[in-house]
This record gives structure tokens, C-alpha cells and sequence, in this order.
């Protein structure tokens, strides 16, 4: 296909995702909010019951049956389950109404099954979209190693450079000294040679239990007690992480992280170059993509599910990178209704 033909394309679809063909420039991420927002409700009964399987199952049902009511032609592309054999929403499965623009779709029914089987915080829903066929092809290759920092001193930090003078540059761009930088990191032992060169340039580490989507939006955006994200995490996550990215400025990179060889050979069969460092454009191409997430457990992005004499409340986080929004949307859901609506399809 020409560069025109292409470019063509691409603004008509571009244009289609925003703005229906009978109706107004449209926020996809505002019907998003609904699917994330029944996965979260559908997860958060499973919370503290120790059960990550039946809490992923629930969400990943509820996400499904609401994903079949949003008005676009989705594949998932990014799908969550096979790391764990857990219930998934599968690669290559269709989703929503069919109707309306083609889209990849990353689901994450659960970032943090761990964490809502124990009622722990910081367990969220998530859903990211973009326009077909922009979202990168991770192959099987489960893991990455990540760094992830907010606008400042994304144009400055190299996955390829030492730790420290990563830490010296974000110092630097935020105006603090290094003793100033806070790091989030996974709680991992893979991590322990990390963790004693973040701590031997001076800086400091949060340690997560799980759920480094919600991490890399702490280490992304402003007004947190994060400076960076760094470590091996999902790829999944990864590209979930960078359709938010892309709405908040900032910058994750990658770089595959293969856990065996026949892993390896696999990626590199597939054409994937290991040794190179992805950047939130080559994980996610689309300028025009939305990421929502609901809280299922308590945590610093996003409150958790509270059940409450009859009513459901979620509070989520909303984005579109076009416009650049971010809204937070507290949801108040009557439940007796919600339980036979979540269950129309
Ligand atoms: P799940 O909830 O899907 O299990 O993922 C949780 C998570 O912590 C992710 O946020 C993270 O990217 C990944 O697992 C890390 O994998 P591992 O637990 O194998 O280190």
C-alpha cells in the first residue's frame, strides 16, 4: 500500500474512533468506564476470599458481557490469562458490538489477582483500545524489564545506561537531589541486584507487592510520591501501561525479558530483535488510543469497590491520549439493578 493509501486509511480510522459516523466527537473511554467498571464489581466480590482464580473468572466474564454492548469491532490483541492458566479473555477473540471502528484490545480483568484474593490494596480492572493493529505483538514473551518516569525527564533516560545515571538524569529534570527519588519496583528476588544499585546511587524504593500498571501510572504522572518505575513486570501490563502513558506524557521503555530458551526462540523466530528497547511508540503506535481502569481493592490511583445498603460504588481513572483527558469518575450503581443489566448478553 502507497504512503497515501496509508496515511488515508489511518486518518479514517483515526477519525472513525472519535467521532461516530451519527454522532458527535465520541469518548470511547467513557463506554470503556462501564466494562471496567463491571469487572472491578464482579472481582470485588472475591475480595479477601483467597480465591484468585474465582476473582479473575468473575471479572473476566463480567468484562466480556460488557465489552459485547460498546460500539466497535474489537480483537483482543493484549489478552491476560496465559501467563497463569488463568481464566482469559483470549488472543484473537472479537469483542464489542461489531458495529462500529476497528480496534485492538488489551484487556487486564485483574491487575493484582494476588492482591484481591488477600485484600490487599491496589488491585484495579483495566481495559486499553487503540486502532487495529498499533499495539505490539509481545510473541509470548511474558516478561519485560521496564522503566517508566513522568514527562520531565522522559527524553533523557536510557533502559541501555547504568541505574545510577538514570536515577542522576530523572534527578536533575525533577530539580531534586537522587536522595529525593523514590523507584517502584516489583517485590521480587530477580529484583535484588536492582534494588542494591537503586539504593547504592542514593535513591530510595517502593516496593509493590503487584500491579505494576497502576505503578507505572504512579511513576508517570504528576503529584505522586513516585519518581520511576523500574524492573521485570508482564508485558502485557507493559503495553496496557503504555496507552496510559500516552495520555499522561512521560515515558515507559522495554526490553523482552525471555525466561527460557525456548522462549528466546520463539521471539526471535518471530522476528523480535532481544536486545532492543522499546518506547511507548513502538508498543503502542496509535496517537489516538484510551485506557480505563476501575479500583477493585483500596489503592493510590483509584479507590476500591465499597458494597453499601443496596448500592455499588466504583471510582475510576479515564483517559484519551488525542485530547489528552484524564477524568476520575465515581460510579454509583443501584445493585439490584446492576446485577441483572451486567448479565444482559
Ligand atoms: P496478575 O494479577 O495478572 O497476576 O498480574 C500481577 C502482576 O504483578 C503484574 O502487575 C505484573 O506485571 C506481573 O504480575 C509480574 O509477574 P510476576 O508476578 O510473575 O512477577
Amino acid at each position: 500500500m502507497s504512503n497515501n493509501a496509508k496515511s488515508a486509511q489511518y486518518s479514517t480510522l483515526s477519525r472513525s474512533l472519535a467521532v461516530g459516523d451519527d454522532e458527535p466527537d465520541r469518548n470511547l473511554a467513557l463506554e470503556l468506564v462501564r466494562v471496567t467498571e463491571a469487572a472491578a464489581i464482579a472481582g470485588g466480590h472475591w475480595v479477601g476470599y483467597g480465591d484468585k482464580l474465582k476473582a479473575d473468572g468473575a471479572a473476566v466474564d463480567a468484562m466480556r458481557s460488557l465489552l459485547s454492548t460498546v460500539h466497535f469491532n474489537g480483537v483482543v490483541v493484549i489478552g491476560e490469562g496465559e501467563k497463569d492458566e488463568a481464566p482469559m479473555l483470549y488472543n484473537g477473540e472479537r469483542v464489542g458490538d461489531g458495529s462500529g471502528p476497528e480496534c485492538d484490545v488489551a484487556v487486564d480483568p485483574i491487575d493484582g489477582t494476588r492482591l484481591t484474593a488477600l485484600g490487599i490494596n491496589n488491585a484495579i480492572a483495566v481495559l486499553a483500545v487503540a486502532e487495529r493493529g498499533t499495539m505490539f505483538d509481545p510473541s509470548a514473551v511474558f516478561y519485560m524489564e521496564k522503566l517508566v518516569t513522568g514527562p520531565e525527564a522522559a527524553d533523557m533516560v536510557d533502559l541501555r545506561l547504568p541505574v545510577k545515571q538514570n536515577l542522576h538524569l530523572i534527578a536533575k529534570a525533577k530539580g531534586k537531589s537522587v536522595n529525593q527519588v523514590t523507584v517502584m519496583i516489583l517485590d521480587r528476588d530477580r529484583h535484588r541486584p536492582l534494588v542494591d544499585e537503586i539504593r547504592a546511587a542514593g535513591a530510595r524504593t517502593k516496593f509493590i507487592m503487584d500491579g505494576d500498571v497502576a505503578g507505572a501510572i504512579a511513576a508517570a504522572r504528576e503529584g505522586t510520591d513516585v519518581d520511576a518505575l523500574m524492573g521485570i513486570g508482564g508485558t502485557p501490563e507493559g503495553i496496557v501501561a503504555a496507552c496510559a502513558i500516552k495520555s499522561l506524557g512521560g515515558v515507559i521503555q522495554g526490553r523482552l525479558w525471555p525466561t527460557s530458551d525456548e522462549e528466546k526462540q520463539k521471539a526471535i523466530d518471530a522476528g523480535h530483535d532481544l536486545d532492543r528497547v522499546m518506547s511507548t511508540s513502538d508498543l503502542v503506535t496509535s496517537d489516538n488510543c484510551y485506557f480505563a481502569a476501575t479500583g477493585i481493592t483500596d489503592g493510590d490511583l483509584v479507590r476500591g469497590v465499597r458494597y453499601n445498603k443496596g448500592k455499588v460504588l466504583t471510582q475510576s481513572i479515564v483517559m484519551r491520549s488525542k485530547s489528552g483527558t484524564i477524568r476520575v469518575v465515581d460510579g454509583e450503581h443501584q445493585a439490584h439493578k446492576w446485577e441483572s443489566y451486567a448479565r444482559l448478553k
